[in-house]
């Protein structure tokens, strides 16, 4: 049978071996920012723990990058059990659904990575493992069959998800805690790239690091990966050290502005502002535009365009804002939907 989940087991977690994984952190005081949620997630834990209980099912939810795979293994860490790693899409049947479940151990965390993206079936076999902690199974066909259920072990779900409005009503209402990640500020952008450059002993100095949290969209996958190309250009165009100027070289050669923006999201921008007045213009309408997967433009890039209230999201589509314009220094007058809106 394909292998539909991996499983770590703390030591080899620890040994991880990818700059990714290096730079991921395993304790809940190694996270950075998200004070809320830590705060929640160490309550949540210390309870369990005390009790001598398996923790509660978690949902984390918010854009990409922001830590959801990295709390996981974090609460995993801080259990002290296994976790099984999996995604939506990878579990096709209730079957393969039903084989990961049984082979778990009491206490293990079940991570399902974008967990909207499970389908009915699968969702229906999750329902009484989450809150009964037993599989029904059907076994023959016809007449003939019968259902045997079976007792499965205490087991903790985390879901994750980047899509919260996808997720199933009697699915969300499975999950005890739920936790919104956010935008990071800027110090905790700050904070993570400083500790990025430690880890990956590159000199850094503070105004590189700042250089790198501005253009960093308050995400820390971004930020990381910023690091590296910038610490690519340290090492290959000047002596090794991020200063502010290798910072703002590098990144202008990677084409992201001043605020963090790349071609996509000014091409999303341009397309709304230039081909379409402005907006309102459907989401579809502007995947096509720019040649991108509406999924992808929706998951990615708007999550970001929205916080810097460059644009909107109307019933009737989406609307360049007028920051939008003045980032991109088109003027106004130019567009005859965006008069409206002033
Ligand atoms: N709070 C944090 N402090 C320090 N580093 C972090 C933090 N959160 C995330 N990171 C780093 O950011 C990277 C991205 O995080 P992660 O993969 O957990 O995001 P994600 O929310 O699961 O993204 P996706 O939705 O794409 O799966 C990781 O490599 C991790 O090292
Ligand atoms: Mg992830």
């Amino acid at each position: 049978m394909e292998q539909q989940t991996r499983t770590l087991s703390p030591k080899q977690r620890d040994e991880d071996v990818s700059v990714d994984s290096a730079l991921r952190p395993r304790r809940l005081p190694e996270l950075i920012g998200q004070d809320r949620v830590k705060e929640n997630l160490s309550i949540l834990i210390e309870a369990a723990k005390r009790r001598g209980e398996s923790l509660d099912h978690v949902l984390l939810y918010g854009p990409p990058g922001l830590g959801k795979t990295t709390m996981a293994h974090v609460i995993a860490n801080e259990m002290g059990v296994n976790i099984r790693v999996t995604a939506g899409p990878v579990i096709e049947r209730a079957g393969d659904l039903a084989a990961i479940l049984t082979n778990l151990r009491r206490g293990d965390v079940l991570f399902i990575d974008e967990v909207h993206r499970l389908g009915r079936a699968v969702e229906e076999i999750l329902y009484p493992a989450m809150e009964d902690y037993c599989l029904d199974i059907v076994i023959g066909r016809g007449p003939g069959a019968r259902s045997i259920r079976l007792k499965l072990p205490r087991f903790t779900v985390i879901g994750a998800t980047t899509r919260l409005a996808l997720l199933t009503a009697p699915l969300r209402t499975r999950f005890g805690a739920v936790y919104r990640l956010d935008f990071y500020s800027q110090p905790a952008i700050e904070a993570i790239v400083r500790r990025g450059a430690d880890l990956l002993q590159v000199p850094i100095e503070d105004e590189g690091v700042g250089e790198i949290g501005e253009r960093a969209r308050g995400t820390p996958r971004v930020a990381l990966r910023l690091l590296r190309r910038v610490r690519d250009y340290a090492q290959v165009r000047a002596e090794g050290t991020i200063t502010s100027r290798v910072a703002r070289e590098a990144l202008g050669l990677l084409d992201i502005d001043s605020l963090g923006l790349d071609d996509i999201d000014r091409r999303v921008l341009r397309a709304i502002i230039e081909k379409f007045g402005g907006g309102p213009v459907g989401l579809e309408t502007i995947a096509a535009a720019v040649s991108e997967e509406a999924d992808t433009i929706m998951d990615v890039y708007e999550p970001y365009l929205l916080q810097l209230g460059f644009l909107e999201r109307t019933s009737r589509g989406r609307v360049a804002t007028p920051n939008a314009y003045h980032h991109l220094g088109i003027p106004l007058e130019t567009s005859s939907g965006q008069r409206r809106l002033l």
